[in-house]
Formats: structure tokens, sequence, C-alpha cells
């Protein structure tokens, strides 16, 4: 039986393209980098099915020059750059990974808000520049996370793996999400209106998907609402949050910093994130364990047999 075309627009971990390889034609190689329009347009020309991730774009006019495609299984929970719409116009089927990253992403959130509020780079940056002259009592000094309140935008699956791991730090939670949700097995969860967690939050932790609605979620108002003395941490996507606005509010004292993980218009970065102390910055590191970049591979595969097949796609979003 002859292989179905697939374009995996990246080199996956070894072992997801093993099973790739093992089960289709590659219709070319994956790139390590980010592939230009081009070398996409190519791969995808004659291929049934494509695995891509977040850093590409998967638009309409793209998606014109394609007459084979059946399924585009995104490399990510969220699926923000593919045009949705235009893939539905020519019945492709997109799927996503979600639950199998979340315990890491919630993890790596609290990497970030521990390093941001602990300072850690820039201690770290201090031992390694052979810089660090010995103890000192003003040295380095942050902020206290243990029982301060953390606030939460987007309580989804992510979102909730945060706030159980708050549990620990003994930590009040407010949160704010789209629908109402109710967890009556967390009595230190609390559900609020936007401008209350903006309010009360000592840490905000940004959680929603990036849509027309989130978009610039965060910005100048919400900012100003936020303590003097609070943190913003971003997993979620850059444009949730107002890049210009934050590095404003941070350079006038009207926040104390914040960790990012995303960016507005990724890989760049505004240049006032990065001449800011109390601004650590990640490059998009949410799932990035061994682990579970290998698992999010196989559920691209599983979903992207299945349609082959003419089964379910088991992450179907679209
Ligand atoms: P999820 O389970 O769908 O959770 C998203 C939550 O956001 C949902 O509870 C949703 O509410 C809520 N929401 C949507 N629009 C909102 C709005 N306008 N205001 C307030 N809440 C809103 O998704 P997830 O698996 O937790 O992932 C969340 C996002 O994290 C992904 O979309 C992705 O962009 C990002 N992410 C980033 C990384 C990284 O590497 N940095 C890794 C993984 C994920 P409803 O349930 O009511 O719709
Ligand atoms: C990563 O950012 C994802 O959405 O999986
Ligand atoms: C610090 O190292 C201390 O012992 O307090």
């Amino acid at each position: 039986m002859s292989k179905s075309h697939l374009y995996v627009t990246r080199h996956l971990p070894d072992p997801v393209m093993t099973a790739l390889t093992e089960r289709f034609h590659l219709t070319q190689p994956p790139e390590t980098a980010p592939p230009n329009r081009d070398t996409v347009l190519a791969g995808i020309r004659d291929a049934e099915a494509l695995i891509c991730t977040l850093a590409e774009q998967i638009d309409a006019p793209m998606l014109s020059k394609t007459s084979h495609l059946r399924v585009i299984a995104n490399y990510a929970v969220g699926y923000n750059n593919i045009d949705l719409d235009a893939a539905q116009a020519r019945n492709i089927i997109v799927t996503n990974t979600p639950d199998i990253l979340t315990e890491s992403t919630a993890d790596l959130t609290w990497a970030l808000l521990l390093a941001t509020a602990r300072r850690v780079p820039e201690g770290h940056s201090l031992v390694q520049h052979g810089a660090w002259t010995g103890w000192e009592p003003r040295q380095l000094l942050g902020a206290d996370v243990f029982g301060r309140t953390l606030g939460i935008i987007g309580m989804g699956r992510i979102g909730q793996a945060v706030a159980r791991r708050a549990a620990g730090f003994k930590m009040p939670v407010l949160y704010h999400s789209h629908t109402p949700k109710d967890f009556p097995n967390h009595s230190s969860w609390k559900s609020v209106g936007l401008d209350d967690v903006l309010a009360q939050a000592d840490f905000l932790t940004l959680h929603v998907p990036l849509t027309a609605d989130t978009r610039h979620l965060i910005g100048p108002r919400e900012l100003q609402l936020m303590r003097p003395t609070a943190y913003l941490i971003n997993v979620a996507r850059g444009p949730v949050v107002d890049e210009a606005a934050l590095v404003e509010a941070i350079q006038e004292g009207r926040l104390a910093g914040a960790g990012l993980d995303v960016y507005e218009h990724e890989p760049a970065i505004h240049p006032g994130l990065l001449a800011l102390n109390h601004v650590v910055t990640l490059p998009h590191l949410g799932s990035a364990t061994h682990a579970t970049r290998i698992r999010m591979g196989m559920v691209c595969l599983e979903n992207v047999v299945a349609v082959m097949e003419g089964r379910p796609a088991p992450n179907r979003v679209a």
C-alpha cells in the first residue's frame, strides 16, 4: 500500500520522526528553524496531511494552494496560527494537542513566576560573570511569593493546573474566566470580575487562548488597575498583552515586573522589555520537556492517522 503524503514543517523529537516516517511519505524534509512561506507552500501543495507548529501561519491564501489536504494537526494546544474558517471552507479538519501539555506548562508558569519574584536570572548571571563578591544583606532583594494572592485569567486546563500548585504556597486564588466555573473542592479559589482580579492580585497569570476577544486583554486600562507591587506572568500568547503599555507601566513603577514566555511579535521582543530589570524573558518554553514534546508529536500522529482512516479525530477543533 502506498504511503499517504504528509508535510511536517519542523524536525520534531526523534521518536516522533521515526513514527511519522514509518507511516507516511514526507513531502519534503522538515526544517529545524521556522521555514519561509515558499517552503511551507511547496510542502503542503501535494500533502494530504500537515503537521505544523505555532510558528507557521496557515492562512487562507496558503490553503487555497492545496488540493489534497484533509487534516492540519497543530503541534500545540493554541491554534490561533491557523485560519479555521478557511480550513472549514475546504473541509480540512484541524486538531490540537490539549491535556498532555497542561502540567508541563503549569510547571513552567511557576518556574517563571518564582524566577521573576526572586530575581533568579540576575543572580545566576552575577555568579556566572564572576561578579559575586559574597553574601550581602541587600543583594538582589525580591518579592515574597508564599501567602500572596494569585490572580488567574482564563481558568481552563492550564489555569486550573497553575491554581492547584498554589496550594503549596498557601496562596488564595482569584480567577476570572469566560464562562462561570465552580470548583467546590477548592475553597481557596474564588471567581471574581476581571477588574477585581487585576486590582487584588500580587501575581497575575494569563491562561486564555488568543482570540479576537483576548487580543490586548491586558492594556493600559488594565495595567493601571494593577498594584504597583504586582507582577504579570504571561505563558499564554504574546498579543494578549499590549507590550508597549507593559513596558511603560514597569518603567513608570506602576507594576513591579513581568515574567514572559511569549511575545506580541515572536521572536522579536519589544526592546524596552530587554532593558528592564525585573522582567524575565523566556523563549516560549511552556511545553518544552522531552516527554511532553514527544507526547505532542504522538497526539498529532494519532489525529492524522484517524482522519486518513476515516475515523473521528480525537482532538478536533474545527
Ligand atoms: P483551555 O483549557 O481552553 O483554557 C482557556 C481558558 O480561557 C478557558 O477556560 C476559557 O473559558 C478562558 N477564556 C477564553 N476567552 C476568555 C476571555 N475573553 N476572558 C477570560 N477567559 C477566557 O486552554 P489551555 O489548554 O488551558 O491553554 C490555554 C492557552 O495557553 C492556549 O490557548 C495557548 O495559547 C497557551 N499555551 C501556551 C504555552 C506556552 O508554551 N507558553 C503552552 C501551552 C498553552 P471557557 O472555558 O469558558 O471558554
Ligand atoms: C504552545 O504555546 C501551545 O499552544 O501549545
Ligand atoms: C542564609 O543563608 C541564612 O542562613 O539565613
